[in-house]
């Protein structure tokens, strides 16, 4: 493998906040090694459409606080053909680029093994606010989201208690349910429905309303993953077994914004700089993450071989204290 000389770093797949913490750890950490640094734009369309851009120290000022992602994020369908990765591959030749920082999710790890494939060593940065990679405990984004969505249910809580009704908040989280039981147990919500835990309507949320309801309690909160969906008709089931006025508020994208938080700022910068340590230590193809508080890495393909389990004891705590 040749020496590296130049790094790129590109942001894909659904944004989080701390992604420009990351960016900007991954720009000055690099020029600090004597490193050229590029920025890619749009995740991997950059690399097919050739939105490539120098970086120096100044490129990455005032990003720190900000949310989304300064280098723009995409989803690139033209990078799962052969074509597009043998394009992306070229342009990296093009402009030297011989290593690249890819933070994302799992799908843009397996899009970093592809490029890995034809030559170009890469290092994946867990970004999103499901908190859903199997190889760290922690993702990018995971706590401004929690904070975000708590924000938001407090607001709802309030005039949810004046009309004496039940809201039911749905929360993003594709396939994953941290977000939502997380969240859940923040904001006192009577059932977290999330993909991972199997649940009955009838007996998780119906009956435990009407039980609860004896001892005096007139308002609810149920929080609802995406991945399982269905909030509108979930209002409408409450409504009709139990008669207590019922909404459904789908947060969706508001989730995804907002400054980022302290953790997110601090786990993006320490991940930046571990990303560019181990292309300078010629540790190549490896996955950055979190593990009881310390920063550790797998190769790409042992990090998309993890699974990842949500711990059926939060479930046990939340029924338990909210109700
Ligand atoms: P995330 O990274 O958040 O999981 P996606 O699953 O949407 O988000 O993946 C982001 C991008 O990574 C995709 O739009 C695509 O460009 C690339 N990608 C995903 N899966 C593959 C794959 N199997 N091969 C090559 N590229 C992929
Ligand atoms: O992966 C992050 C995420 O926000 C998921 O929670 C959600 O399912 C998805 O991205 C939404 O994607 P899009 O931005 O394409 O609507």
């Amino acid at each position: 493998m040749a020496e590296i000389k130049t790094i790129g770093v590109l942001t894909s797949g659904g944004d989080a906040p701390g992604m420009n913490a990351a960016v900007r750890a991954v720009v000055r950490t690099g020029i600090a090694k004597g490193f050229r640094m590029v920025g890619i734009e749009r995740g991997y369309n950059g690399l097919i459409n050739e939105e490539i851009r120098e970086m120096d120290l100044r490129s990455v000022s005032e990003i720190i606080h900000r949310g989304g992602t300064a280098l723009y994020t995409a989803r690139c369908k033209a990078f799962t053909t052969p074509e597009g990765q043998e394009k992306a591959a070229e342009t990296c030749k093009k402009f030297g680029i011989d290593a690249v920082v890819v933070i994302g999710g799992d799908g843009s790890f397996r899009g970093a093994m592809q490029l890995a494939k034809h030559g170009i060593p890469c290092i994946g940065l867990p970004g999103t606010i499901d908190n859903d990679i199997a190889c760290t405990e922690y993702t990018i984004g995971y706590d401004t989201a929690m904070n975000t969505a708590v924000e938001m249910i407090d607001k709802l809580r309030d005039t949810t208690q004046s009309h004496d009704r039940c809201s039911v908040i749905e929360l993003m989280g594709r396939g994953a349910g941290y977000l939502t039981m997380n969240v859940g147990i923040a904001v006192g919500a009577i059932a977290c429905l999330v993909p991972e835990i199997p649940f009955d309507v009838q007996k998780d949320v119906i009956d435990r309303m009407i039980a609860v309801q004896k001892t005096g309690k007139k308002h609810f909160i149920i929080v609802v993953a995406e991945g399982v969906g269905h909030s509108q008709e979930l209002a409408k089931i409450i409504e009709e077994k139990t008669g207590i006025e019922s909404r459904a508020t789908i947060l969706g994208h508001v989730q995804r914004g907002g400054s980022p938080s302290v953790r997110d700022r601090v786990t993006a910068s320490l991940m930046g700089y571990r990303a560019v340590e181990l292309l300078e230590l010629g540790s190549y193809n490896r996955v950055v993450g979190l593990k009881s508080d310390a920063i550790v890495d797998y190769s790409i393909n042992e990090a998309l071989s993890m699974k990842k389990t949500l711990d059926p004891k939060l479930d046990e705590i939340s029924k338990t204290i909210s109700l």
